[in-house]
């Protein structure tokens, strides 16, 4: 029985490329459960986990919290909105006293990078990293990694482009780990101003032209453009980003075969994927949230395993 090299989900940079497989294959067999008319199993009965969600979500405090449920375990959600962080607890201090409740994990999502690798330095207990800032999102990338092997069969030699905000986005640095850990190719397409300078040290390629990249890929994922991060004008108007990098089916059309469309969420209909691609028949945006479900499942439960309950 294989078993997770890590003790803490922080980031795919530090999976293998066995780990990847293996929450892969854990994560078909609790598809295969929630499908089922009795979805629930006992497996973490007596678990006790923690949602702390210090900035805010839809996809993954629910997947979370619905993965948790379907496993048995006892759940608590906290959120910094109506918290004693308010009053000025530290980081540290919050998490401590939710563990002196006897909590064995953690889910994390905060807006500071870097902030699951400190936590999981200073306390006793399982960390998942839910998103930390502009850092990693380890569960959005190996669910779409998951989305895309069961659209496509596998990953191996897949050619996928990452389109649009590369800079603030975790979305995109954890995919281009997790796809490459697993032999696809990635490509990344956006304006300049929004593409790290030096992300070609990550193996990957910059195609500025976004009909070439389409042209290329057999995946394109879209990036929300995150409008609560620009902080300066990266590009002249958010008509002119569409009119460059926003999907449309005029576009698709124009390619002569299919992709596969893919978006994290939340969308910006409109400004980077059209109403009529994000809702048709080449999207699986509703299956990477169905799949979310049963990835965190694997997380949770290969994660369990390497709790003491001695
Ligand atoms: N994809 C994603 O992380 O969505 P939420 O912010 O709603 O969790």
């Amino acid at each position: 029985m294989s078993k997770l090299s890590v003790d803490h989900l922080l980031g795919i940079k530090y999976l293998t490329p066995r780990d990847i497989e293996l929450i892969i294959e854990t994560a078909d067999n609790f598809k295969e459960i929630i499908n089922r008319p009795i979805k629930k199993v006992p497996t973490l009965r007596d678990i006790t986990i923690a949602n702390l969600f210090f900035e805010n979500s839809t996809r993954t405090k629910l997947s979370f919290e619905l993965a948790e449920k379907r496993l048995s375990a006892d759940v608590v959600n906290f959120s910094a909105a109506s918290s004693s962080v308010k009053k000025g607890e530290s980081l540290v201090d919050t998490v401590n006293n939710i563990l002196a409740m006897k909590v064995d994990m953690v889910v994390m999502r905060h807006p500071y990078p870097g902030s699951s690798i400190y936590l999981s330095k200073r306390v006793k207990s399982r960390i998942i990293n839910a998103g930390d800032g502009a850092h990693e999102h380890p569960t959005q990338a190996l669910l779409d990694s998951y989305s895309i092997r069961e659209k496509l069969g596998d990953l191996a030699g897949k050619k996928v482009v990452i389109v649009g905000d590369i800079m603030h986005s975790r979305v995109a640095l954890s995919n281009i780990f997790c796809l490459q850990k697993m032999g696809a190719i990635v490509k990344v397409c956006g304006p300049n101003t929004l593409i790290p300078k030096h992300i070609e040290s990550l193996g990957v390629q910059v195609e500025p032209n976004f009909d070439k990249a389409l042209q290329w890929c057999d995946v394109a994922n879209m990036l929300r453009i995150q409008l609560e991060r620009l902080d300066i004008n990266y590009f002249p108007s958010l008509r002119e980003y569409t009119m460059q990098y926003g999907l449309t089916l005029e576009r698709l059309k124009r390619l002569n075969k299919e992709i596969v469309v893919m978006h994290p969420g939340p969308i910006n209909r409109g400004v980077e994927i059209s109403s009529e691609v994000a809702d048709s028949q080449t999207s699986i945006i509703l299956n990477q949230v169905e799949n979310g479900v049963a990835i965190r499942m694997a997380i949770l439960y290969l994660l369990a395993e390497k709790i003491s309950r001695a």
